[in-house]
């Protein structure tokens, strides 16, 4: 069966997880709401239609996915999944609510923003997204929420564009943010995968899906014992540096120009 609810929070204009910039940043979603399946089209055509099967690759449970938009993953999901899907912009949510009922999944639709997760600790077995942690104002604030949302040794897996690996390229993305970031919402010089280490997950395994390490597949673990969600440990940040991405490498055997980030930085 399928179940759609929306909104936790009441209708109208207010202040997601009480800060401004995130306000600004619904806002512009709100707007791009009709037209951002449209704006999206070219991704998809270059690689993301690939990559999102790659993001849900074995999913099964109780999954979290983060910033769900207009619900573009949705129909991707198998039917032995519970979904919930959060989103702070009603009118991405309104979009969603089609996709979700052409979901083979469970699907809840929740108004709601990754830094102020309404769920309990430990209530799901994964936490998924794509071309979200460009958007959250507070990344890190998002990512200790999924990791305490996440039972112990849950998966966190994120499909994210951005910083570019090469210096060169990387000047030209910061030049561009702040345009970027006002026309779209949508940061694109976020260290994404060094925000989920320092956020303290394990087993942090980073694939890039282009030769720019622009698009990455982000795979980690919540701890096996979760402590204190604050922030990363050494013992955590060594265990980090030896981790082995045999997972990530499975998911991108199709994919050509998929390359481990450890081969591409040295
Ligand atoms: C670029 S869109 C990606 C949508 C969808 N995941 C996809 O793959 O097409 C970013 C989404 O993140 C949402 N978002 C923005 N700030 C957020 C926050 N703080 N927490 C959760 N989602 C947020 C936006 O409303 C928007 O729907």
């Amino acid at each position: 069966m399928r179940r759609v609810v929306s909104a936790h929070f009441p209708p109208g204009r207010w202040h997601v997880g009480g800060s401004m910039e995130q306000a600004e940043v619904t806002r512009t979603y709100d707007r791009n709401a009709p037209w951002y399946d449209l704006m999206q089209a070219p991704m998809e055509r270059m690689g993301a239609r690939r990559w999102r099967p790659m993001l849900l690759e074995g999913m099964a449970g109780r999954v979290l996915e983060l910033g769900v938009g207009t619900g573009t993953n949705l129909p991707l999901y198998d039917r032995n999944v519970v979904v919930t899907a959060i989103d702070p912009s009603a009118r991405m949510l309104e979009r969603a609510r089609a996709r979700a009922a052409q979901a083979y999944a469970t699907v809840e639709l929740v108004e709601a923003v990754a830094e102020d997760l309404p769920f309990a600790t430990a209530s799901f077995d994964a936490v998924v997204a794509s071309f979200v942690f460009c958007s959250v104002s507070d990344p890190l604030a998002g990512l200790h929420e999924a990791r305490r949302v996440l039972v112990p040794g849950g998966e966190l897996r994120l499909l994210e564009h951005q910083r570019p690996s090469g210096p060169i390229l990387a000047r030209v993305f910061d030049a561009l943010d702040p345009l970027a970031r006002r026309l779209s919402g949508a940061s694109i010089n976020r260290p994404t995968d060094d925000h989920v280490r320092v956020a303290g997950f394990d087993d942090v395994a980073s694939l890039f899906l282009d030769r720019f390490g622009i698009v990455r597949l982000i795979a980690a673990r919540a701890p096996s014992t979760q402590g204190d969600a604050s922030g990363h440990d050494a013992q955590t940040a060594a265990h980090d540096r030896q981790t082995p991405d045999g997972e990530l490498a499975e998911l991108a055997a199709e994919e050509p120009n998929a390359r481990r980030a450890k081969e591409v930085d040295r």
